[in-house]
């Protein structure tokens, strides 16, 4: 055999045994970005939420057990494609382009968009993201594309984590923060002081991400079909006030 079958058949061997493991392993690591109250944040130095509660039943559906890696949001999905994590559960907006680099799952929460803003100076609309005003939102995320887009006018700053830029809000460092419509919600529920808006409806859900051909997506669309089926899904919406 020459050197080159060689390689490639090891390669072959190397990618059938991978995916092997991750079917196999009794594990389903996923990573997070645990900034997003309700869906994943810390409470007393607890991971807790929405897709953290999710995460625990589709894996425990396919007789495997549900582990956790906090990171970026965008670091997330790009440690995707290596082997530290098989899965992203982190309010993934399922999105052509996204689809297109990873297998994302159904989708199980329908998405909006909203403006955070100090109450004492309202960015309530999409025109108001005007030149001059400073918006920030997350690193590599559909709000990142969507101001981009809508707003290219405005001033964007990209940060990595949600409460980073909550508390540059507070401190009047920024003017708004493009976040989802729930978690736009939830930070405003904790900071008196702010007030939000919805700016944009999607058509667009969350999904759990895979890598490409993974083996785990069947197993988890069957789940999330038959939380969807037995009600067990509008009771996590329901724990989690969604
Ligand atoms: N839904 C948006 C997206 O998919 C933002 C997700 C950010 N999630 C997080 N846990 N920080 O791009």
């Amino acid at each position: 055999m020459n050197w080159k079958i060689c390689a490639i058949l090891s390669g072959v061997m190397l990618l059938l045994s991978g995916c092997k493991d991750e079917k196999s392993s009794d594990v389903i690591k996923f990573g997070l970005s645990a900034d997003y109250p309700p869906f994943e944040y810390y409470e007393n130095g607890e991971l807790k939420g929405f897709d953290v509660d999710l995460a625990h039943m589709v894996a425990s559906e396919m007789g495997k057990k549900a582990e956790f890696e906090d990171m970026g949001f965008n670091a997330a999905l790009v440690a995707l494609n290596g082997d530290s994590i098989q899965a992203v559960i982190s309010t993934v907006t399922s999105t052509p382009e996204r689809r297109k680099n990873y297998d994302l799952s159904k989708c199980y929460y329908a998405e909006s968009l909203a403006t955070v803003y100090n109450k004492k100076e309202p960015y309530a609309t999409t025109g108001a993201l005007s030149k001059g005003v400073n918006v920030a939102c997350q690193l590599g995320t559909t709000m990142e594309l969507w101001v981009k887009k809508q707003a290219s006018d405005a001033n964007l700053i990209l940060m990595d984590k949600n409460p980073e830029m909550i508390e540059a809000l507070k401190a009047d460092q920024i003017d708004c923060v493009v976040v989802d419509t729930v978690q736009a919600k939830a930070f405003c529920a904790n900071n008196p002081g702010l007030s939000y808006s919805v700016v944009a409806q999607t058509d667009e859900g969350y999904a759990i991400a895979f890598k490409k051909q993974s083996p785990l997506k069947d197993g988890a669309n069957a789940a999330i079909k038959k939380f969807e089926k037995n009600g067990d899904l509008e009771k996590l919406k329901a724990k989690w006030q969604l």
